[in-house]
């Protein structure tokens, strides 16, 4: 059986590199062919991702329908017209579609040299990294909820539902907060992802 394969194979190979010299001119003798490196470049680190792209825009989400108590008056804000709706739609989008460069691999937790903004609290960016290697299915799960989390806020904008727009806001915070709780902050009882070494390590290898 493996014979035959390997043989369909050779006759294969030999049909395409045929094929291939017949239509393109010679290559460059013994040019192996290398894996394609991805098109993309990431340049932000995970913290910029979040302070660039994710926590401007969702602010925009949060604060699209709000009341405000001013000299024990109270304001409601919403959108009123079509521009805003369209702007509390791009941002919406762009949380949306954010999530994805969480999801791209090969991105620093944070830029070169820098550490915890909050020692013993926050774990520093390389056991941030040990944490996504550990377990970057759940990371992308975490990433991959973020978008689902902002559907409801897109079709509630898409209807100028202003309650509903409201609701959604919820939902996309309590994915943020999960995410950090087991990736950036895990405390006891909360690690579903994070190994036990990780939360003792704060005071020890922190740099
Ligand atoms: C897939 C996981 C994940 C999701 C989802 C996520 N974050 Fe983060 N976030 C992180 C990690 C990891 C860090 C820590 C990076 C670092 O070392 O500064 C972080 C850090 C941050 C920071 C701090 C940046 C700094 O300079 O200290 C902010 C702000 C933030 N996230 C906001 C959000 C908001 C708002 C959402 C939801 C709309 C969100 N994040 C969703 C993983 C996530």
């Amino acid at each position: 059986m493996a014979y035959f394969r390997s043989a369909t194979h050779v006759f294969l190979w030999g049909a395409i590199s045929l094929f291939i010299a017949c239509s393109k001119p010679a290559p460059p003798a013994a040019a192996a062919p290398t894996p394609a490196a991805p098109p993309y470049h990431p340049v932000a680190s995970i913290r910029e991702v979040m302070n660039s792209v994710i926590d401007p825009n969702v602010d925009v989400v949060w604060n699209a329908v709000k009341t405000d108590i001013d000299h024990g008056k109270q304001i409601e804000h919403a959108p009123a017209n079509d521009d805003e709706w369209a702007m509390v739609r791009h941002s919406a989008m762009t949380v949306s579609e954010g999530a994805n460069l969480l999801m791209m691999p090969g991105r620093n937790v944070a830029p070169p040299g820098a550490g915890s903004l909050s020692p013993g609290i926050e774990l520093a960016p390389d056991q941030v990294r040990a944490l996504i290697d550990k377990s970057p299915s759940g990371w992308n799960q975490f990433a991959r909820a973020l978008q689902d989390s902002l559907q409801p806020a897109l079709d509630a904008i898409d209807k100028k539902d202003k309650q509903a727009l409201f609701e959604a806001g919820d939902k996309i915070d309590e994915v943020c907060e999960s995410c950090h709780q087991v990736f950036w902050y895990p405390q006891q009882g909360t690690e579903a992802a994070a190994p036990k070494t990780a939360s003792a390590a704060p005071s020890g290898t922190a740099r």
